[in-house]
């Protein structure tokens, strides 16, 4: 069944600075929580690093052609800040701008609307050293460095996504520990979780404030979690899980204050007195659209053994990165976060991780991609067509790149990277993705 798209709808594709562009000490470039936490033994799969990645500062304008290829209309990038202040504040690093800038005339040129991200995780070591995002000036340093852009670069970008992921950022690295910083703090977690936010609510401000026309929302990524089961116990488990994957974002964002459970499912652990009054307004500052990132649906059980009092169930068929493929549990966060806010939303991120290899005729055949894809292209669909206000849908990702705490090992691009001579080689998805933007649907 073929399905067309409202006209409008912007089809996309999406990267991240520290994944693809490499050139990690050039042009001034300061090091990023990033670069210290790839030197931890241990830290990143076979000790992988982006010194080098997909060498997109390089090659960017022959990457900017293969976005051509693909017929998208948008392309989702992120700015490292510690290129555009090395030390994360005080010194501006002209050619940091100067990059971003030939970047985005480029895309312009070749009708593609940038939409900038300016916060994927790349924080700059210089203020992990003074204490990072559990240090609330942080936040003012975000909201500084986020206006240099926009003052720069705002007369021609179309939309602004102030952090990607605060979950990540808070709970993966420093509840986990898995990503950088690499923190195990879960008090810890919860002020820069707040910081995080904060800084959120004042970068969007301060990109308003330098009168630019631009959009400006923030990308969560949301789950679908599901009791197991009807009893007390897995329903309770499940409300705690969802607590913690999605309302400790969703509501402060959209200006409901941090949910009344958060209170006792933190207790003894903080009393959120990081909290200063009038923090909850400047979070709750009005945005223009919502991101969304969408990867897991899961169901979830008690477990009496985990002092949180959940487990997630494992997947009966998982990916490489050991969560399924549900694309109805898409439909389930749009509904879901409509029922939040009338905000327009965007599927930020959505994608799978594959052991993609070329065959001997130099192709690369990811069925299971373009299935998955599929898939969630008719999630998406169906959300509008029950009144979703959903406007984009940027694939993760445009070309493999270094997918973080994995190393290079989980391939998630349209476009094939071979790392060893940077060739890009699209595979069998970015041709069926290429049919998908230009028809507006699925034929
Ligand atoms: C998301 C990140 C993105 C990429 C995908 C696979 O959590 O935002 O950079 O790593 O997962």
């Amino acid at each position: 069944m073929s399905i067309r798209f409202p006209q409008g709808f912007v089809w996309g594709a999406a990267t991240a600075a520290y994944q693809i562009e490499g050139a990690v000490t050039e042009d001034g470039r300061g090091p990023s929580i990033w670069d210290e936490f790839c030197r931890h033994p241990g830290a990143v799969g076979r000790g992988d690093n982006g010194d080098i990645a997909c060498d997109h500062y390089h090659r960017w304008p022959s990457d900017l052609d293969l976005l051509e290829e693909l017929g998208v209309g948008a392309y989702r990038f992120s700015v490292a800040w510690s290129r555009i202040f090395p030390e994360g504040t005080g010194r501006v690093n002209p050619a940091g701008l100067d990059f971003y800038e030939r970047l985005v005339d480029s895309l312009l040129e070749r009708g593609i609307t940038p939409m900038v991200t300016l916060y994927h995780w790349d924080l700059p070591q210089a203020l992990q050293e003074t204490g990072g995002w559990a240090d609330r000036a942080t936040a003012e340093k975000f909201a500084d460095y986020s206006a240099r852009v926009a003052t720069r670069l705002g007369d021609r970008v179309e939309s602004w996504i102030t952090l990607n992921e605060p979950y990540c950022s808070a709970f993966v690295g420093y509840v986990e520990g898995r990503h950088a910083p690499g923190i195990v703090d879960e008090a810890t977690a919860v002020q820069v979780l707040h910081h995080l936010l904060l800084g959120h609510g004042l970068a969007t401000s301060a990109i308003r404030a330098t009168g630019v026309p631009g959009k400006v929302g923030v990308t969560l990524n949301l789950t679908s979690p599901h009791p197991a089961s009807s009893a007390p116990e897995d329903l309770a488990a499940y409300r705690r899980l969802d607590l913690y994957e999605n309302r400790m974002f969703l509501d402060p964002v959209l200006g409901r204050g941090y949910p009344a459970d958060a209170e006792e499912f933190y207790r003894g652990i903080t009393d959120f007195g990081f909290v200063q009054p009038g923090d909850l307004d400047v979070i709750a500052a009005p945005m223009d659209f919502l991101g969304v990132n969408y990867y897991e649906r899961h169901l979830v059980e008690a477990d009496p053994a985990n002092p949180r009092g959940w487990r997630r169930l494992p997947d009966p068929n998982p990916t490489i990165s050991g969560i399924g493929v549900h694309p109805e549990g898409l439909g389930e966060v749009l509904d879901r976060v409509s029922e939040y806010t009338d905000l327009p939303l965007m599927i930020t991120e959505t994608g799978i991780a594959l052991h993609d290899y070329v065959d001997p005729e130099r192709r690369i055949h990811d069925q299971e991609r373009i299935d998955f894809y599929d898939g969630h292209v008719r999630a998406a669909a169906d959300a509008i067509a029950r009144g979703v206000n959903l406007v984009g849908f940027f694939p993760w990702s445009f070309m493999d790149n270094f997918e973080w705490a994995w190393g290079y090992g989980h391939r998630f691009g349209l476009y094939y990277v071979d790392y060893a001579t940077q060739e890009r080689i699209p595979k069998d998805s970015a041709s069926w993705y290429a049919r998908v933007t230009r028809a507006n649907g699925l034929e």
